[in-house]
């Protein structure tokens, strides 16, 4: 079977049969499955952006449950609600289910949840994947590092190219000479580099002016034309440091210092993994928010963790990377900083006050399940 990735597919799915629409707000989208955080929290943001300022800060809210085929419907969904609503934003939940055993991995690949979440980021041109890693001093306990690492905190974030290489490369499984074979191809060009070196670039500006660039340019000739590009590209940065790192090295420097990281730059799927790393050090991949952004102040925002299917229906998930991802919108999209400084102050004060999730939680803090965690943070705001 050869599939190469198609978006044009999505539009021949039936029509989407649309959730309940608040007319009164546009914008933000919620999909994903039901680990998601209490809708109330989003709605919440979304009244205080609607009281904001006026049209351009509205936010537009549809509330939607995915199964089956429909991920990959949404994705053309989205897209379409795009091009109607040009400043529309999207707050996305966790795509995906248990491989195997959901109904949805029967399907052709490209009709599967992960294609429909690709799909959005290859059709919304979402380049620029932001996954901030930051370990709270209410969370050193929960860090799995050495004492002393832990107590040297760590502040970083990771810029992660989504939508090149691996991930959108044409890939087939076919028979060569009698045995099955597989390829996925690899591919990068200077542009796609520059732009996300610069995004990199200026990111580090209004951080701590280091960035480190994690590529694997021993073995790959992708690698070595990224560490040029981001080269060129630092000589209009004279303020940043540059360093390159290779990422088997990333990886194992991520678990012994992480706070030499400030900004790191990578490659799609070196930055798929070493998220999850970096998430996993600061206590929980339950903590991590991400945005993924183009040129523009378009964004689409959705936690880094996965779906948890383990877990569905049980009001144990960690709410915290979806409520900062709507902070993230705030400040990226809408430039709305104090706000976002809001909400991300709201989740301090949730830990500062022990109050947990089980993933987080410890001896002595008071354990909440997904929607009470919602419900404090919104009473924190
Ligand atoms: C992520 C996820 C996705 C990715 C999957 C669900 C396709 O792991 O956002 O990190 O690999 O990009
Ligand atoms: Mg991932």
């Amino acid at each position: 079977m050869r599939v190469r990735p198609d978006f044009t597919e999505i539009s021949s799915l039936p029509p989407f049969p649309r959730g309940k629409m608040r007319s009164d707000y546009r914008t933000i989208y919620r999909s994903g499955t039901r680990n998601t955080p209490p809708l109330r929290v989003f709605y919440g943001l979304g009244l205080r952006l609607h009281l904001g300022d006026g049209e351009r800060k509205r936010g537009a809210f549809a509330q939607c449950r995915f199964d089956g085929q429909l991920p990959a419907v949404a994705a053309r969904e989205v897209l379409h609600e795009l091009q109607a609503q040009p400043r529309s934003l999207f707050v996305l939940g966790a795509v995906g289910g248990v491989v195997g055993k959901d109904s949805w991995y029967e399907l052709p690949p490209n009709l599967r949840p992960e294609a429909g979440l690709l799909a959005i980021r290859k059709g919304l041109n979402l380049f620029a994947n932001l996954r901030p890693a930051y370990l709270y001093k209410e969370l050193k306990g929960a860090c799995p590092l050495k004492e002393e690492v832990a107590d040297a905190g760590f502040d970083m974030i990771i810029v992660r190219e989504l939508t090149g290489g691996l991930y959108f490369g044409e890939r087939k499984t076919e028979e060569v000479d009698g045995v099955l074979t597989a390829t996925d191809t690899l591919t990068y060009n200077e542009n796609e580099i520059r732009r996300i070196a610069k995004k990199a670039f200026e990111i580090a500006m209004k951080r701590r002016k280091n960035v480190i660039s994690v590529d694997k340019s021993n073995v790959l000739d992708s690698s070595r034309l990224w560490d040029k590009v981001v080269n060129e590209v630092a000589k209009d940065y004279p303020e940043v440091t540059l360093t390159h790192m290779l990422v088997d090295n990333c990886a194992m420097q991520l678990v012994k210092d992480p706070a030499q990281f400030d900004v790191v730059v990578t490659e799609n799927m070196f930055g798929d993994i070493l998220s999850d790393e970096a998430s996993m050090i600061t206590g929980s991949i339950g903590m991590l928010s991400s945005a993924s952004l183009r040129e523009d102040k378009f964004g689409l925002y959705e936690p880094s963790h996965g779906a948890a299917p383990d877990i569905a229906g049980q009001n144990k998930a960690n709410p915290i990377a979806t409520i900062l991802s709507a902070a993230m919108m705030l400040r990226y999209s809408f430039d709305l900083d104090k706000e976002a400084d809001a909400v991300e102050k709201a989740v301090e004060k949730v830990l500062e006050d022990n109050i947990r999730t089980v993933d987080i939680m410890s001896d002595g803090m008071t354990l909440v399940g997904c929607k009470e965690m919602g419900d404090e943070i919104v009473n924190r705001l």
